[in-house]
């Protein structure tokens, strides 16, 4: 979790380091703070909150540049997970003379803590990062030498991070380590001298740079503006130059417009792997199936949504077995491995730590693995054997939405594509899903009909006790997604349910407080997921039914449009739940984009 940002240049180090910190926010935002050389004197500046909290606190500084024309500085954006979120525990983490900023976990933080403070270091936060710091100077103080006290003190950390140290007794250096969580490092060359450049993705580094470097696990190094050594060969990329960055474009919210696009994002997914004839992955093996007897897919939160979705699709076309694992469980319990199995992770930022622990198990397990990823050099797409990109673009709301819809129609353009090397499906029938692909786009749009229809209902779904959203078949995900969303965003309690299971307990909740909102697709098991509802109806739950069919039971009602096929119900279904959701966040008046206690990328256990 979190962001880090660094800067060794003659521009003004605050301005970019705030810059940089707002393109990361999204990965967390308890606090924020930089450490900059102002001059020949490091300042700290920390803030509780977003970044525009620490901006404010930032803005008096001109960032006067040292004798040699130099600024230099690092930052962070803070999701917490030792330590409450104050002024104290935001990074930068300051001892004596040194000051650090971390991603990730240091997991033996509580062994050195207590050689530390036996050694005579004071500790001022709960954080698990300030023992890095005082590690550092414990071996300063024995060898006087920055670059070896660096050394030591990394060799000593267990667990994940990405860290930026600087020091005041050599402040026009950047000592930096990776492992675990990311960091890329770009460097730029300017008539007045040389610029480099660190964050936690590539977001910050476009427009800055051209050249950049992703670090592997395990690299360390040092930095100033005229070098830049690495602990191991590095390899140098092209930063991307089109600068994608999500303005809101005259939507409200980044969720809003995320929903919207889906459409368009989709088109993208689809675009050069779909023939009127056959799906196309020029990423994977045409023969990847082959020999296969179990699909494995592991993900979390909206991705183990469209991994079950998906689950229902493999198997269903291809006639391989598929089962789904969320990832934080799957790593623990010590799971069966067999060769024969081919490993499907999803994740939208490639970044999530279970899943990419979950996806090096498979690898060292001699798994075929697949991930389907929407970031390209992400920590997942570095590892697996293949990448199947979702092409979704920056995608800025917390609550993930045309993440879950580019993988639902990556993953179905897999299981046809598998279903095909496999012989389990015909070519006339292929020709048809194909066909039925291609009418996705428009089953994402959002009629202005159907928005305005859940900002109204929106106001009667406040309160009361609880939401079960219900479906059947890949529907069932589809309610666990709806659930997902309200709750992450609305902060009310939902639940998604396979709606044949809610007699067999949960219906003991009905009452007129209770809200069922019911997906009852045309195309899908109508007429059971129909009793279903009609029982719940007759314990006096309150039913908001979505569906293309009439149904007089129901207390609201949104109709979605006749359309072929239950995998566009699907998702017409989907932005009509994304949209309530979004309403009734708004409504709440909570931070859509930013909802309490969350973060974009979750980059720890
Ligand atoms: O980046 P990933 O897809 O691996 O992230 C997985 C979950 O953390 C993510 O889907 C989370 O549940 C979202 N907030 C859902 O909206």
């Amino acid at each position: 979790m979190c962001g880090i940002v660094g800067y060794i240049g003659c521009k003004n180090t605050s301005e970019i380091l705030i810059n940089g910190l707002k393109e990361l926010e999204y990965r967390g935002y308890d606090s924020a703070g930089i450490a900059i050389l102002d001059n020949d004197k490091i300042e700290v500046y920390k803030a509780l909150g977003k970044i525009k909290n620490l901006e404010e606190k930032v803005s008096h500084n001109e960032c006067v540049l040292n004798k040699d024309n130099l600024s230099i500085g690092i930052g962070h954006t803070r999701w917490a997970t030792h330590g409450k979120p104050t002024e104290l525990n935001a990074h930068p983490h300051l001892g004596e003379y040194s000051y650090v900023v971390h991603n990730g976990i240091i997991e033996n933080y509580k062994e050195l803590k207590v050689e530390l403070l036996e050694a005579g270091h004071k500790f001022v936060s709960q954080t698990d990062t300030e023992v890095i710091v005082h590690l550092f100077e414990f071996y300063f103080n024995q060898s006087n030498d920055a670059q070896d006290a660096f050394n030591q003190t990394i060799k000593r950390l267990d667990g994940a991070y990405s860290i930026l140290l600087i020091t005041k007794s050599e402040p026009t250096k950047i000592f930096f380590m990776k492992h675990g969580s990311p960091m890329a490092i770009a460097k730029n060359t300017t008539e007045d001298g040389d610029e480099i450049y660190f964050a936690s993705s590539d977001a910050p580094l476009i427009g800055h740079a051209k050249d950049v470097v992703y670090l592997e696990d395990g690299v360390s190094g040092v930095a100033t503006n005229s070098s830049l050594s690495f602990s191991e060969e590095v390899s140098w990329d092209t930063l991307p130059t089109s600068k994608q960055y999500a303005q809101k474009d005259g939507y409200r919210f980044f969720m809003e417009k995320e929903i919207y696009e889906q459409s368009d994002v989709v088109t993208d997914s689809m675009l050069g792997r779909i023939s009127d004839e056959e799906i196309i992955f020029d990423e994977i093996d045409a023969n990847i199936i082959e020999g296969i007897n179990e699909i494995k897919i592991c993900a979390c939160g909206t991705s183990y949504h469209a991994g079950i979705t998906a689950s229902y699709l493999f198997e269903r076309l291809t006639k391989v077995r598929c089962n789904v694992e969320i990832a934080s469980e799957f790593r623990y319990k010590e799971p069966l491995l067999k060769k024969d199995t081919l490993f499907i992770v999803i994740s939208q930022s490639g970044e999530t730590a279970d899943t990419l622990e979950a996806l090096k198990m498979a690898k060292k397990a001699g798994l075929k693995t697949v991930v389907v990823c929407n970031v390209d050099n992400s920590s997942m797409t570095r590892i697996a054997d293949a990448t199947i990109l979702t092409r979704a673009g920056i995608e800025k709301g917390v609550a993930s939405t045309k993440a879950f819809s580019t993988q639902t129609v990556v993953l179905w353009m897999m299981a046809l594509y598998f279903a095909k090397q496999n012989n389990s499906i015909e070519s006339e029938f292929l020709q048809k899903e194909i066909q039925v692909l291609r009418e996705v786009p428009s089953s994402l749009t959002v009629e202005d009909k159907l928005h305005e229809k859940c900002r109204r209902l929106s106001k009667r779904y406040l309160h009361g006790h609880g939401f079960f959203f219900i479906g059947r078949d890949v529907f069932y995900p589809l309610a666990l997604e709806g659930a997902l969303k309200l709750k992450e965003i609305s902060y009310l309690h939902a639940e998604g349910y396979p709606a044949g299971e809610m007699k067999h307990g949960p219906i003991a909740l009905a009452d007129p407080e209770l809200f069922t909102i019911a997906l009852m697709p045309e195309h899908s098991h109508y007429d059971k997921i129909k009793s279903n509802v009609e029982e719940l109806s007759a314990r006096d739950s309150t039913i908001c039914a979505i569906s293309p069919l009439d149904f007089e039971l129901a207390d609201d009602f949104i109709k979605t449009s006749n359309k072929s096929h239950y995998m566009l119900e699907f998702f017409e279904m989907l932005v009509v739940l994304q949209v309530l959701s979004m309403e009734i966040s708004v409504r709440l008046g909570n931070d859509v984009d930013m909802p309490r206690n969350l973060a974009k990328s979750v980059t720890v256990e």
